[in-house]
């Protein structure tokens, strides 16, 4: 089972013992990012779900060994992950893989299920106590494919039971929408469009009553416009992210492609607000105008709420939308709310 009920104000709470904090996982077709108390307080780390491979040189391992560059030995090859491995692949003109694909664990890469326990290794550490509570992020089902979201969840949880922790999944909109409303029961919609897909979760007093997801986000915005103009992805993707604003004009071909790319991404998640929830039985008939959240990496270029909320204007409801907001940290939302859930489960047992 994916959720439970969260529930945030419960009467009395039992004390949290110190070193049972639990942690809060998200594990994306572009980064893994960590939400947990550590001794510099409570907050985040984030590391691109990415790898680059090299021949295994001599030379090259004493190199990364040198510089504390985190690799993978396999077969003649080394595996250097992360952030290195982006940078790596950029001074080769060369493009990083990834282990997932489009938000599911893409069991053609062969060394992927070992580059993930890797990082999260690295990012997480072994559980500081025995089964440690982790709330960790499950993509709800695709409507536009057949793929499923079973890999992730049976290979990530015995990933991280291997390392101490007793993992719960967590759905990753359900996530979006409790990091923002940490102090009530949640009503309303979260949005989570990141690299490979958007999830999207429909709340009722903080129940998940329709969870979906999309196979279109970062990724495809970067595909396309790099088809279109003779670029890679790569290179797109990094204009896209230091130059873009969806609040101005756009300038050049590839800007007018990376808008183009927005427009059609947040329609097609308009529409699928619109045919998904007005579809349901599970979507009450509500008085009071409920919020949207919005969060994910694709939500960082900025202007991306105006443009959401003007394309959002062209659909039908099944009920009123108060606001619609940015999460605060759009990178981290997803395990900040899977932290507070997992808290919240442990304190209520
Ligand atoms: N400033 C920015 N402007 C536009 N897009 C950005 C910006 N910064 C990051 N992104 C995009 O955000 C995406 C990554 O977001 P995120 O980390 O939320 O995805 P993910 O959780 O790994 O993926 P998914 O949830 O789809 O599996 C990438 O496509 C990246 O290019
Ligand atoms: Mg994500």
């Amino acid at each position: 089972m994916v959720f439970g009920k969260f529930s945030p104000k419960k009467k009395p709470q039992r004390a949290v013992e110190p070193d049972c904090e639990p942690v809060g996982l998200d594990i994306g077709t572009s980064n893994i990012a960590v939400y947990k108390n550590s001794d510099s307080g409570l907050g985040g780390k984030i590391e691109p779900n990415a790898f680059f491979c090299v021949p295994s040189l001599k030379t090259t391992k004493d190199f990364l060994d040198r510089n504390n560059i985190r690799f993978l030995e396999k077969n003649d090859s080394l595996y250097i992950l992360g952030k290195p491995a982006m940078e790596f692949a950029g001074m080769m003109g060369q493009q990083t893989r990834y282990p997932m694909e489009s938000g599911m664990l893409n069991l053609g890469e062969d060394e992927g299920i070992n580059v993930i326990e890797s990082i999260l290794s690295s990012l997480l550490g072994q559980a500081q106590s025995k089964d440690q509570p982790l709330g960790f992020n499950v993509p709800g089902k695709p409507i536009d494919s057949n793929t499923t979201a079973m890999f992730n969840e049976s290979i990530f949880k015995s990933l991280l039971e291997n390392l101490g922790y007793r993992p719960r999944p967590i759905n990753e909109a359900m996530a979006v929408l409790v990091s923002e409303f940490p102090d009530g029961h949640v009503t309303g919609i979260g949005i989570s469009m990141g690299g490979g897909m958007c999830n999207v979760c429909c709340s009722y007093l903080s129940i998940p009553v329709v969870t979906y997801s999309i196979q279109k986000g970062g990724n495809f915005i970067d595909q396309t416009v790099a088809g279109s103009v003779g670029e890679s992805p790569a290179i797109i993707r990094i204009i896209k992210e230091q130059n873009l604003d969806l609040a101005s004009a756009p300038k050049n071909s590839i800007e007018h492609g990376l808008h183009a790319c927005y427009d059609n991404l947040f329609t097609t998640l308009a529409k699928s607000l619109e045919e998904i929830l007005g579809a349901s039985d599970n979507v009450p008939k509500l008085r009071k105008a409920v919020p949207i959240v919005l969060s994910g990496g694709a939500v960082l270029a900025p202007g991306s709420r105006e443009k959401f909320a003007s394309i959002l204007q062209d659909v039908t409801l099944p009920f009123e939308v108060s606001e619609i907001i940015l999460a605060e940290s759009p990178l981290y939302a997803t395990a900040k709310g899977a932290y507070l859930i997992a808290k919240e489960q442990m304190n209520s047992k």
